[in-house]
């Protein structure tokens, strides 16, 4: 069956899904040695895609791949796919790998990364969810010291979620040497006594383009908050809970653990920021914001 969404993109060609091959000894495909990028389009629009395309790089410096297009060449390519592929909501991936060799840890000599990109339909984000709630369950953070670097191997990241998932709940909080740090996929922010706090930028957790965007509307709508370092406790503590990616923009954590979160509702300054959010999406569908 075919869908609005069946063209990829392939080291420099566009063509159907179907059609799209990667030699079997590709790096992405036996180390998992490549990188990507997840970006949602609203009303056929990339979102916050200059500042995607900044973490692509700060990521690639991190596996010391170089870019194979420029910022505008990369704009050009993920616009074309998105009208490709019928505009509207959609769920952008791309990803770059060192490129296919003979199996070898060192770096390959003289070889072509492989780039491809491919999007799927963005589905809104269920109205249960928002109106009640996830769950979640705290777990000892088991990745690797460089979470900042948006790495296609994501084995821990899928164990963690799959044992969420077993125990009923939608994200794993993660915890490293007492510190929390994220979710699995997914950046983590509490409110104490009205005040936003989320761990500060570094290696133990990914710049979340989504996490950045709502501090950025915090401060622009005079609502106070803290990029700051906090253990379980004060997690287990807070009002309310909160985890941001461009895929489940910002979700309410009602549960944790065995225990409610606040009084067992979004809260007040969920509801606020999720509109802001909301706001901004459409500004961008409507061509007032880039
Ligand atoms: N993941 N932290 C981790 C570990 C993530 O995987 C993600 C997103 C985020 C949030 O980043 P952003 O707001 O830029 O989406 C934080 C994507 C959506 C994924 O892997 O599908």
């Amino acid at each position: 069956m075919s869908n609005n969404t069946d063209t990829v993109y392939l080291n420099g060609k566009f063509l159907p899904h179907d059609q799209a091959f990667v030699p079997v000894m590709d790096r992405g495909f036996v180390f998992g040695d490549g990188v990507y990028e997840v970006i949602p389009a609203y009303g056929g629009r990339l979102f916050r895609l200059d500042e995607h395309l900044q973490r692509l790089d700060a990521s690639l410096a991190g596996i010391r791949l170089s870019n194979p297009m420029n910022h505008s060449e990369w704009a050009e390519t993920l616009k074309h796919l998105v009208n490709e592929n019928g505009g509207g909501e959609q769920s952008v991936y791309l990803q770059l790998t060192r490129g296919h060799a003979p199996r070898d840890h060192g770096f390959p000599q003289n070889i072509q990364p492989t780039v491809f990109i491919s999007s799927s339909p963005l589905k809104p984000v269920a109205t249960e969810l928002l109106n009640n709630g996830v769950a979640a369950i705290c777990l000892e953070d088991i990745r690797w010291k460089h979470c900042h670097i948006k790495a296609i191997a994501l084995l821990p990241n899928i164990l963690l979620r799959q044992q969420a998932i077993d125990a009923g709940a939608q994200e794993a909080i993660l915890i490293r040497d007492g510190l929390v740090t994220e979710g699995a996929a997914s950046n983590l922010f509490i409110v104490k006594d009205g005040v936003i706090k989320t761990p500060p930028k570094g290696p133990f957790l990914l710049p979340g383009i989504t996490r950045d965007l709502l501090l950025e509307l915090a401060a622009a709508n005079g609502v106070n908050y803290q990029e700051c370092n906090f253990g379980a406790e004060e997690l287990q503590q807070a009002d309310e809970v909160w985890l941001s990616s461009s895929t489940k923009e910002i979700l309410p954590v009602t549960k944790l653990d065995d225990k409610t979160v606040g009084n067992g509702q979004p809260g007040p300054v969920w509801q606020q920021i999720y509109k802001l959010y909301q706001n901004y999406k459409q500004a961008l569908i409507d061509g007032e914001v880039e």
